[in-house]
């Protein structure tokens, strides 16, 4: 009688194992999701649409988006930020767009969850690095601006090594948003910090490249997330008007693109004992092929 308790016993945590051992491996790591600039209302309004299944989807502990192109394409406002944050954002990184809506002057300094690039000039508001806890995990933020076919600024290396290594006196795992035109400049940034960073995923070119991988030494790379905006646009920006620029090379007002959405991000699973990845994964999504679940 008592043998066969044992035996039923037994059996009941070999039927189960596979399931216990699935939860303390869950138990290692940190789920990122990172969205790609969202530009204007249409951009806002996939976000709203698609977070709750993307939630459900991959599980992600923490949910980090570029805002820069959030406000009309140029820059975010306060209430904006608040609507991304209530809906599930736990950090907003941001670019070349930073300072283009003057709403971000009066809260930045005080929204510890807004970072825009660190190699910006000293003194500049606001802050180029964060700690974002949610959901019992804790994920360093770190935002970069290159320096090839954009404003002359900090060098982002440089500044990525001091930050960096002060940041791993402390943190294991590392996401980096480097806001960058020139891919040369994003892969050398790639293996730059591969093995420091836990991800270097790329932002402001607004298409998603197809070179996610991870690097040697456990960096999961992407030269660029992407956009969440206007499908039919250009770069999110209505296609009239930008044509009209590249033809008469007058100048020219651009608008947000109305219409269809389309939502690029990325996946990444790190291990929160080592800061290294374990598995990416790009996320394209279209409005007309979008079921809501
Ligand atoms: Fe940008």
């Amino acid at each position: 009688m008592m043998y066969g308790k044992v035996a039923a016993l037994e059996a009941t945590f070999h039927l189960f194992r596979p399931v216990w051992r699935s939860v303390l491996k869950e138990g290692n790591v940190i789920n990122v999701l990172f969205i790609g600039d969202i530009v204007g209302s249409v951009g806002r309004k996939a976000l709203k649409d698609t977070l709750p299944s993307l939630k459900a989807k991959y599980n992600p502990h923490v949910i980090i988006a570029n805002g820069e192109n959030a406000a009309s394409g140029r820059g975010i406002t306060q209430s904006i930020a608040k609507d991304f944050f209530e809906w599930g954002v736990h950090g907003i990184t941001m670019g070349n767009h930073t300072w283009d809506n003057k709403d971000i002057f009066d809260f930045i300094d005080d929204e510890p969850r807004m970072i825009r690039p660190a190699n910006f000039p000293p003194g500049t508001p606001g802050r180029g690095a964060a700690v974002i806890k949610a959901n019992g995990k804790e994920l360093a933020i770190v935002n970069l601006q290159g320096r090839t076919f954009l404003p002359a600024i900090d060098c982002p290396f440089r500044t990525s090594d001091e930050i960096i290594d002060q940041l791993r006196k402390k943190h294991k795992c590392i996401l980096v948003d480097f806001h960058a035109e020139a891919t040369s400049e994003k892969i050398a940034m790639g293996w730059h910090l591969d093995g420091r960073a836990s991800i270097v995923v790329g932002t402001h070119t607004h298409v998603q490249s197809n070179d996610d991988t991870i690097l040697p030494g456990g960096t999961a790379y992407l030269t660029d997330a992407g956009m969440v905006g206007p499908k039919d646009g250009i770069l999110g920006m209505e296609r009239e008007a930008v044509l009209r620029k590249f033809k008469t090379q007058l100048p020219v007002r651009f608008e947000v693109d109305k219409g269809k959405w389309q939502f690029h991000g990325l996946f990444v699973q790190l291990d929160e004992s080592t800061g290294k990845a374990k598995k990416m994964e790009k996320i394209r999504l279209l409005e007309d092929e979008w079921i809501m679940s």
